[in-house]
């Protein structure tokens, strides 16, 4: 196979191979290795304290994995030069949990925020890009508030924005819905698709919320107790077979019915054909 292809092939990819992470002498993550998919968005679910938050943070370099390899485009991000990590770095937006928002800034302050830091662009460009991201997830006229004085979905938003104004290759999402109300969750989520695919970024959404997974799991990865636990699409869950996963995105009785059905129907169809 010809290099130019074989590169081709891991373009905005991230793999991560073997990854362990202790503090202490407690093992948070075990021997975990996965492939996010250039493009795509992918889901990083499990139960509170299965590891997710720390597998992002290691993801992303800002925690250090005691053992494994985070390739992104093949590159592994833990041994390579600082130059070039910085760089990388630039590439990576981040949505963190809760947001955190700079709350004495304004919505346009806290967009701007990282192009001060990142670029030397005139003021007039900066205006221009910062309006250009809060026109793109839907927030006009907020410029000039503050965030306690807009909902939690406009939070997000913003942060969002934030997250997406260095034009990155890679967005980190964790639990971009907590605090939401589940019709807002969904316009979030749509919100955190569309930019995937509009942009082409690989996009690492952390969830325990199984509607965003059933809307926007292109690819899945199902962490237990630091382990993976499970790996597919979205479509593979309805025919899983591994039972903490269906404990957990089939939690109540009324879903496993609906996942049952489901598969009827589908065997089914298989046998009309
Ligand atoms: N900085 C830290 N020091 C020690 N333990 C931590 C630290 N961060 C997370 N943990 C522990 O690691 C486990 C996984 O946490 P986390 O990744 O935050 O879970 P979640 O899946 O809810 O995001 C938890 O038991 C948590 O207490
Ligand atoms: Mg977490």
């Amino acid at each position: 196979m010809p290099n130019s292809f074989l590169s081709y092939l891991a373009y905005r990819m991230i793999e991560i191979q073997n990854i362990r992470k202790q503090f202490g002498e407690r093992v948070i993550l075990h021997d975990i290795s996965a492939v996010m998919e250039a493009g795509k968005c992918n889901l990083i679910i499990g139960t509170s304290g299965s590891g997710k938050t720390v597998l992002t943070k290691c993801m992303v370099g800002l925690f250090e994995p005691d053992e494994g390899a985070i390739l992104y485009d093949g590159a592994d991000m833990i041994t390579m030069e600082n130059d070039d990590r910085k760089l990388l770095r630039q590439q990576i937006g981040m949505l963190f949990q809760g947001t955190a928002l700079f709350d004495s800034m304004t919505v346009e302050q806290n967009v701007l925020f990282p192009l001060d830091m990142f670029t030397n662009w005139t003021s007039a460009e900066k205006k221009k890009r910062v309006d250009e991201v809060l026109a793109r997830v839907n927030l006009v006229d907020a410029n000039k508030r503050f965030p306690s004085e807009i909902s939690g979905g406009m939070k997000k938003r913003v942060g969002i924005a934030r997250a997406i104004v260095l034009n990155p290759k890679y967005l980190f999402c964790d639990e971009p819905n907590s605090g939401l109300d589940p019709q807002t969750s969904l316009v979030i989520d749509k919100l955190i698709q569309e930019i995937t695919q509009e942009f082409n970024i690989t996009t690492i959404v952390v969830t325990h919320d199984m509607n965003s997974v059933m809307e926007i799991g292109d690819h899945i990865v199902y962490l237990h107790q630091g382990h993976k636990q499970w790996e597919g699409s979205k479509q593979d869950i309805i025919f899983s077979k591994d039972e903490l996963l269906n404990k957990f995105i089939f939690a109540s009785e009324f879903l496993q019915d609906a996942k049952q059905m489901r598969m009827m129907e589908a065997n089914g169809s298989h046998l009309k054909k």
